[in-house]
């Protein structure tokens, strides 16, 4: 069932963050939310994996989890249409995707209020097979003096909706995937958070590509 417009204006916004691996992501926004500095409420955790730490992260919180394993589902349609019927059923206002390695479609319906981190500013070293570690060599393997995070709306391709947010991050001459990842994670842990609160204050306006950013 639908909420009313009027629970929807006074509650705090309900986040539902989708992961695969560690949850480092969920885990900076459990952190902020403790701290006060990020105000939503995560109302579930969705794991593409069985053996994603970030379920054990969310467990230990008593936030609710639920498992769409990849592996269990013949096609990527009926893994797709099990995804969006877990999503449904938490009623999210936004969903975060966190570390999220596959592919999700879900149409119209959240259109501009799922939110993806990508570890590299997009639109370089992004795309197809393109994810976590991988990023980090490519970078390193280009000779890229520069490297960083992006958050952005998800739209219909990998790693291309609308970019809300991006910090630079040095690539340092003896940098090897794990150290350089090391710091753009960092920078994650700063943009991600503040992405959201921007994006729950109604503060980011999509024109064509572009997020405008609206004042205060
Ligand atoms: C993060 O660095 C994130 O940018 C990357 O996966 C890591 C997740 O770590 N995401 C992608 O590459 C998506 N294209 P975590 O599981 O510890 O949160």
């Amino acid at each position: 069932m639908e909420r009313n417009i009027v629970d929807t204006m006074t509650e705090t916004p309900r986040m539902l963050v989708m992961i695969s691996g560690g949850g480092t992501t969920l885990q900076n926004f459990i952190d902020r939310i403790d701290a006060g500095q990020l105000p939503v409420r995560i109302v579930g955790v969705i794991s593409s994996r069985a053996d994603a730490y970030g379920l054990v992260r969310a467990e230990k919180h008593g936030i609710p989890t639920t498992l769409v394993a990849r592996k269990e589902y013949a096609t990527w349609e009926k893994f797709n249409q099990a995804l969006c019927e877990a999503v449904n059923a938490y009623e999210p206002d936004l969903i975060a995707m966190a570390g999220f390695m596959s592919l999700f479609r879900i149409g119209k319906r959240y259109e501009r209020r799922i939110l993806n981190v990508h570890p590299a500013l997009i639109p370089a070293f992004c795309g197809k097979g393109l994810y976590g570690h991988h990023v980090h060599e490519a970078v390193i393997e280009s000779g890229a003096r520069i490297t960083g995070a992006t958050v952005h709306y998800v739209d219909e391709e990998y790693d291309h909706g609308p970019i809300i947010l991006q910090k630079a991050v040095e690539v340092l001459d003896n940098d090897t995937p794990d150290t350089l990842a090391e710091r753009v994670q960092a920078a994650e842990r700063e943009i991600y958070p503040e992405a959201i609160r921007l994006h729950v204050a109604g503060r980011l306006k999509v024109e064509g590509r572009r997020v405008r950013i609206l004042p205060l």
